[in-house]
């Protein structure tokens, strides 16, 4: 299977993907981990990028096609979190040949709740947040034990800024694919479980499973 998740900022990609990799045995690639572990590192690239994810702009087309398409070389079960968010991205990529794109649709005042909310853990992988997905333990990492953070591009400005280039540059993409018949779109606004109980419905009853 491979798959692409879209969807404004905060509306539940990284939280559905994290289930559905487990569920369905799929490499969960999230395009903003990649570029957060490029910061983390110091890398060339990281430095490059830096002032612009936390600005909330999209860091330039080939440096994330780069680092997406050296993740999937050899994989055959994937799910693209956050990519392709621009058309040029998508053109890109045709020779990937995704099968399904999930677009999770949902308000941007509900998903200013939930950014506002969110913490994520020191390793960058495992997200909260305060009111809805609590932690067992306050501030601390249910799965790896580690302090739990806010993104830096988690800040007002950051975060209208990031939905003003999903409006500008990602609409598009969801439109091309739309048009291309590969677009499922998903009402993002239940509780998580709800979202992911219709995730696992479409995707089973769409005739795929890992074996594909
Ligand atoms: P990225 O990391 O992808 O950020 P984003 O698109 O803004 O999305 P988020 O990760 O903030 O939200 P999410 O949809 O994963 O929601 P989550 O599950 O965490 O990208 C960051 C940056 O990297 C970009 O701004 C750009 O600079 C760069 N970048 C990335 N991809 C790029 C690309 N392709 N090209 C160029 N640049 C790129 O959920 C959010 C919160 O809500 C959590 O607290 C969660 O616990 C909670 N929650 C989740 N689901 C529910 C629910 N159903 N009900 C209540 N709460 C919920
Ligand atoms: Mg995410």
């Amino acid at each position: 299977m491979r798959i692409s998740i879209l969807g404004p900022p905060g509306s539940g990609k990284g939280t559905v993907s994290d289930k559905l990799e487990k569920e369905f045995h799929l490499l969960h690639l999230s395009a903003g981990e990649l570029l957060r572990a490029q910061i983390k590192k110091k890398t060339k690239i990281g430095r490059q990028i830096k002032p612009i994810v936390e600005r909330g702009d999209l860091v330039p087309d080939d440096i994330t096609i780069g680092l997406v398409k050296a993740k999937v070389k050899g994989q055959k079960h994937y799910l693209l979190d956050g990519f392709p968010r621009t058309l040029y991205q998508a053109q890109k990529i045709q020779d990937l040949h995704l099968e399904k794109i999930l677009y999770l649709s949902v308000s941007q005042q509900q998903v200013i709740e939930r950014l506002a909310g969110r913490r994520v853990c020191e390793q960058g992988k495992h997200n909260y947040h305060l009111l809805y997905i609590p932690p067992k333990i306050v501030g601390r990492c249910d799965i790896d034990g580690s302090r739990l953070l806010q993104r830096k591009d988690d800040n007002p400005q950051a975060i209208l800024e990031r939905f003003r280039v999903f409006r500008k540059q990602t609409r598009p993409v969801i439109d091309y694919f739309k048009k291309r018949k590969v677009l499922i779109t998903i009402d993002a606004s239940a509780t998580p479980e709800a979202v992911y109980a219709k995730l696992q419905v479409m995707l089973k009853s769409k005739g795929h499973n890992h074996s594909r």
